[in-house]
């Protein structure tokens, strides 16, 4: 079945929406949770391990109705089954978009083109397991006869991405394997890496699902010819597997078939960690780590699946973010985790949202003439607090963000604990209920200075509360900001599975690379031709 395709402004709750924004526009959070005690807990969704306190939001219960009636006019519980069933709902590349098969028990049936796709799901993850238990348990050796240390892997976008960010998050967990990550086409990335790297104990995984990214190619034939001027041609067998769907071109690069980890085309790059593509997380975390992952990504597609709206956590984060998007016509989302280990979060979450929804063509083929894809951003908490929070606090733009922290710390140092979480706490709060002049007064400010102190406020925050980093919950959580993508792509009425913006540039830098070499480039704008020239003369 195919996508419903329907302009959201044309709906009934889009309408009631925009009159309603005018009522709502100008109020204080605080006013809201002054006329009722029982806002946080009416406004606060407890899962499993989660808590998601979205009351902090410049909602009301009617807005929060409207919103849920939005999803039904656009026919989200449709779309839902539609994506989860195998139907062809990246429409613009003929594919089904199943990466939530990836993390189905081994009973459950996935259809695609008629065909149960679970059976081959679970050799691909017998083959990770069993390479990886080789491979940390020292059973499988370098040409020399030496355990593997070190493993580079080498890809870009959702080949890379998802991968650094996983281990960075879990690095907790780690093994005695050192992980590198190797993705920008910039050659002083690689050689950095390869400063430290011994070519007798380092494993390359060279994941592409297309294996025809440039970026990705260069860097691993520069690592093969590096490794090659320490070992014979037959030892590529032993150091390099790929990562692929497209097998024929991994073998013209020399990789062993027995070292290839198939991937699908139903598999999207930017959802693909919980494919093949996250053989270096299993590598480094252990496999059943890595399972717990995904166990954790499953149990949040069964809540997204069969949970009411109303508790739904990726259809309730989903909605608020359009509400301020499209109505507020907030720019930007900030996402802070609380938590150093979430370091590269928003990183990846930058291309599972941008590519996704960066869209300005609607599914009938249309422009569209409302707001889609929402800028994200972020660092770590308390971090983020001395950089760029003067501006969420005190800046001209409304600036939504997700707060996201863990009750327990891994190890276990209370004393910093409680600092981390009071000041967690304490942004939401001070971003909610601001500062008044009055307050400013009272704390025998100096006259003049007075204005310069107040703090509006108001300033909406979702908190996102979770037990403990573990494998399991960063799967949930991981796998919650997944599916409210795909809600959004599918209230914006847009194809979130394709990204051709990113094709143009590609095209012309392969143009352009051929011109290094050529007398004529006048083939361009003046200022493209003018540093093009300057380049050449000075490279
Ligand atoms: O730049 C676009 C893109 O196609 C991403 O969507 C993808 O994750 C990345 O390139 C890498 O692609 P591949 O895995 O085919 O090398």
């Amino acid at each position: 079945m195919a996508l419903p395709n329907i302009n959201p402004t044309t709906t009934e709750s889009w309408k009631r929406l925009q009159e309603h924004y005018k009522t709502v526009k100008d109020v204080h959070m605080k006013d809201f949770f002054a006329q009722d005690n029982e806002r946080a807990n009416k406004l606060t969704i407890k899962w499993d391990d989660f808590y998601v306190d979205f009351s902090k939001n410049r909602i009301t219960e009617e807005t929060f109705k409207y919103l849920l009636e939005l999803a039904d006019e656009v026919k989200l519980k449709e779309a839902i089954k539609s994506q989860f069933s195998g139907d062809i709902i990246n429409q613009t590349e003929g594919r089904a978009v199943l990466h939530s098969a990836l993390r189905a028990p081994k009973i459950s049936e996935c259809h695609v083109d008629g065909v149960n796709v679970i059976p081959e799901v679970y050799q691909v993850k017998q083959k990770i397991e069993r390479f990886t238990n080789e491979v940390v348990n020292g059973d499988r050796k370098g040409f020399t006869g030496k355990i593997f240390t070190d493993i580079v892997n080498i890809g870009i976008g959702g080949s890379d991405l998802g991968p650094a960010m996983v281990v960075d998050s879990l690095q907790y967990y780690k093994n005695h394997l050192t992980t590198h990550f190797v993705s920008n086409v910039d050659g002083d990335h690689v050689n950095e890496v390869i400063k430290k790297l011994d070519p007798e104990t380092t494993l390359f995984v060279v994941v592409s699902k297309t294996f025809t990214t440039q970026e990705t190619l260069s860097n691993a034939n520069t690592l093969k010819a590096w490794f090659l001027k320490s070992a014979s041609e037959d030892a590529i067998g032993k150091h390099f597997v790929a990562v692929s769907t497209n097998i024929q071109s991994v073998k013209s690069f020399g990789i062993d078939e027995n070292n290839i980890f198939p991937m699908w085309d139903w598999v999207g790059g930017r959802f693909s960690l919980w494919s093949a593509v996250g053989l270096t997380i299993s590598l480094a975390v252990g496999y059943n780590n890595f399972e717990s992952l995904l166990n954790g990504a499953n149990k949040m597609d069964e809540h997204f699946k069969t949970e009411d709206f109303k508790t739904n956590i990726p259809v309730v984060l989903a909605l608020i973010s359009i509400w301020y998007n499209n109505f507020f016509k907030a720019e930007s989302e900030a996402v802070i985790p609380y938590s150093q280990y979430l370091n590269q979060f928003a990183t990846y979450l930058q291309q599972g949202i941008m590519e996704s929804n960066g869209k300005s063509v609607d599914r009938n083929g249309n422009p569209i003439d409302y707001e889609t894809g929402t800028l994200i951003w972020g660092e770590p908490g308390t971090n983020s607090q001395h950089a760029f929070f003067q501006l969420i606090h005190q800046g001209t733009k409304l600036i939504p963000a997700d707060f996201i922290g863990f009750t327990k710390s891994l190890h276990g140092n209370q004393d910093h604990q409680d600092k981390l979480i009071s000041n967690f706490l304490a942004q939401t709060e001070a971003l909610l209920n601001g500062k008044t002049e009055k307050e400013v007064i009272a704390e025998g400010t100096r006259s003049d200075i007075i204005p310069f102190k107040v703090f509006k406020g108001n300033k909406p925050t979702n908190t996102i509360f979770i037990n403990k980093l573990t494998p399991e919950s960063l799967g949930k959580l991981i796998a919650m900001y997944e599916h409210k993508i795909f809600v959004q792509g599918i209230i914006w009425n847009i194809y979130s599975y394709d990204q051709f913006g990113v094709e143009l540039g590609k095209q012309l830098a392969s143009k352009i690379l051929q011109e290094f070499n050529n007398s004529d480039n006048s083939d361009h704008d003046s200022s493209t031709s003018n540093l093009l020239n300057y380049y050449k003369s000075l490279a």
